[in-house]
């Protein structure tokens, strides 16, 4: 079976314009992320974490390298592909949550009456049934991300794609988050790619991680497996153990010191 994401040698130049002179973000970058598998990418901010899912996403093409969905080279961007952004600005504010939910559906041309159940069973998982009525500027902002979530998940993609989804929310908000997303992606099962820089949330989440380069020319430095049983408990002395080792990784990262295999 094809991986669901396979990358290889993928580097991404930015040109540069009048006032900034080209910049290589990534080069080099080999990635294979499993069916089903919900991988996080970890890495010191501008890095390219936000390039390297824009490419994945088909938002944008590499300028070396190649970029396979399912052993396809990756195309245009398409349901089978679903992005949740860091921006809580990505709903429709003129529509209320549930056809927010309901509008990749709906321009598809799907009846009402395909849609009504699929649509009504997600914001029961994301908690938002009873909200259903409300527009966005009257809900929270981890509200508005679960609606996005919600949204793409209405999609039924192959593969969700997310870009630091919680960064803008409270501890205690985003905690929750990490729970709910942890428990639909145990029901669902998709391929999920997910950007954090929040060491913690990656270990929470993750089957594996891989963590990225300082860049220019970033690349991934190391994968590491997450061995723990789901839940997972944050004080579990296995999961300060890998907290400990990556948060050292990254630091050295972050301080651009050399150390192949990044000591985890
Ligand atoms: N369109 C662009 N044109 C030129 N340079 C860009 C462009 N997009 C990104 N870059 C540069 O590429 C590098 C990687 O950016 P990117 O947004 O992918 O980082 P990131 O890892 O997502 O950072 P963060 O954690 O802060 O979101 C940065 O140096 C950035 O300035
Ligand atoms: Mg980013």
């Amino acid at each position: 079976m094809h991986p669901a994401i396979r990358m290889k040698g993928v580097g991404m130049r930015f040109a540069g314009g009048r006032r900034t002179p080209p910049y290589q973000a990534l080069e080099g970058v080999d990635l294979e992320v499993r069916e089903g598998e919900f991988f996080c990418l970890l890495g010191p901010s501008g890095c390219g974490k936000t390039s390297l899912l824009n490419l994945v996403a088909g938002f944008v093409q590499p300028t070396a390298g190649t970029v396979e969905i399912g052993g396809r080279a990756v195309g245009e961007p398409d349901k089978d592909r679903g992005v949740v952004f860091q921006s809580d600005r990505a709903l429709f504010d003129w529509l209320t949550v549930e056809e927010n939910v309901a509008f990749g559906l709906r321009i598809r041309g799907v009846p009402q009456a395909q849609w009504r159940a699929p649509v009504d069973e997600l914001l029961r998982v994301v908690g938002l049934w009873d909200h259903r009525a409300k527009l966005p500027r009257e809900l929270s902002g981890g509200m508005k991300q679960r609606v996005q979530i919600a949204r793409v998940l209405a999609n039924d993609p192959d593969i969700l794609l997310m870009d630091e989804p919680f960064a803008a929310l409270d501890a205690h908000t985003r905690g929750r988050m990490q729970k709910e997303v942890a428990r639909i992606w145990e029901k669902w099962r998709r391929t999920v790619l997910f950007v954090t820089h929040d060491i913690a949330e990656a270990i929470w989440l993750a089957d594996r991680i891989g963590i990225m380069t300082k860049g220019p020319g970033s690349h991934i430095r190391a994968i590491l497996e997450v061995d723990l049983p789901r839940p997972r408990a944050r004080m579990d002395a296995a999961f300060v153990d890998l907290f400990n080792r990556l948060t050292d990784a990254i630091e050295l990262e972050a301080r651009g010191v050399e150390h192949e295999g990044a000591g985890v």
